[in-house]
């Protein structure tokens, strides 16, 4: 199916994720995608929703291009993926792409402020800024106050925000979550999926995956995977409990400019 682009300035914004036709079959048969194709702008906050074995996961890798698909076309910000090689393909991806996991992902044994560090590794920037950006990092998702604290000495809740600090820190043009608050409870969740909209509302573009029908309802853009393949896009221009418009939008509701047959 074709999707379209899915904010209110959708004729300004610059894509940052285009797929087009991409299919993928691993190994021994299975075919985990079939025929996706999803378009995601500049400022988006969407979820990616599906039952478990659906395709989330790989969808999340080919995007964010940890790995190839089988078939059809993969642009990040612009550059098609297919052209790079493994090495240009690892550039593109630690300039352009932060991502979050359910387990965190985070280095045993080392602070917070090390652990967002680490993710500024391949910047360019020196020791003493990476240091200085990873404080700034963790002030931002709240932690100032445990910076040298250690994953083991952290909750489940701030040991993610460590890894959304990490993941942030460079900047890049998309955020990609799987799962982010699976592994934690109701209200860590939730704060959790708060952060990540106050930084879509500063700008990020982030995709969440997520089983959980409520969180992908509770976001602007929520997209349906089943069987590997979308089974629905469906954009909520207005505010909601929870999900305040972001300040660009017009006061009043207005049709979506590029699909006008979804304005109520
Ligand atoms: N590396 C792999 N090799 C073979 N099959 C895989 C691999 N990864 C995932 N699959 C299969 O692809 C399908 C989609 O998996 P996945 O993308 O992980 O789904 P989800 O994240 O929605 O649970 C499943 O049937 C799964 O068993
Ligand atoms: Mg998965």
């Amino acid at each position: 199916m074709t999707t379209a682009p899915h904010t209110p300035d959708a004729r300004c914004a610059r894509p940052v994720v285009e797929l087009t036709g991409v299919t993928k079959e691993y190994p021994g048969g299975v075919k985990a995608l079939r025929g996706v194709d999803l378009t995601v702008l500049d400022g988006e906050l969407l979820g990616i929703v599906g039952p478990s074995g659906s395709g989330k996961s790989t969808l999340l890798h080919i995007v964010g291009t940890l790995d190839r698909p089988t078939a059809g076309r993969v642009a990040i910000a612009g550059h098609d993926v297919a052209a790079l090689s493994d090495r240009a393909l690892s550039a593109l991806r630690s300039r352009h792409v932060g991502f979050v996991f359910q387990s965190f992902h985070l280095v045993p044994g080392i602070s917070a402020r090390a652990n967002v560090a680490e993710g500024l590794l391949y910047s360019g920037l020196s020791r003493a800024e990476r240091g200085r950006r990873a404080a700034a990092a963790l002030e931002r998702v709240g932690l100032g106050d445990r910076m040298e604290h250690r994953p083991h000495e952290l909750s489940g809740g701030q040991k993610q925000r460590v890894a959304i600090a990490r993941a942030v820190a460079g900047e890049p043009d998309l955020l990609l979550a799987d799962e982010p608050t699976g592994a934690l409870d109701t209200a860590s969740g939730r704060s959790v999926m708060e952060l990540l909209r106050e930084l879509n509302g500063d700008g990020a573009t982030i995709a969440v995956i997520t089983h959980d029908q409520e969180i992908a309802a509770s976001l602007p853009r929520s997209v349906r995977i089943r069987d590997g393949e979308i089974v629905s896009d469906a954009w909520h221009p207005y505010p909601r409990p929870g999900n305040p418009p972001p300040p660009h939008l017009p006061p009043r509701p207005g049709p979506h400019p590029e699909r006008p047959e979804e304005a109520p």
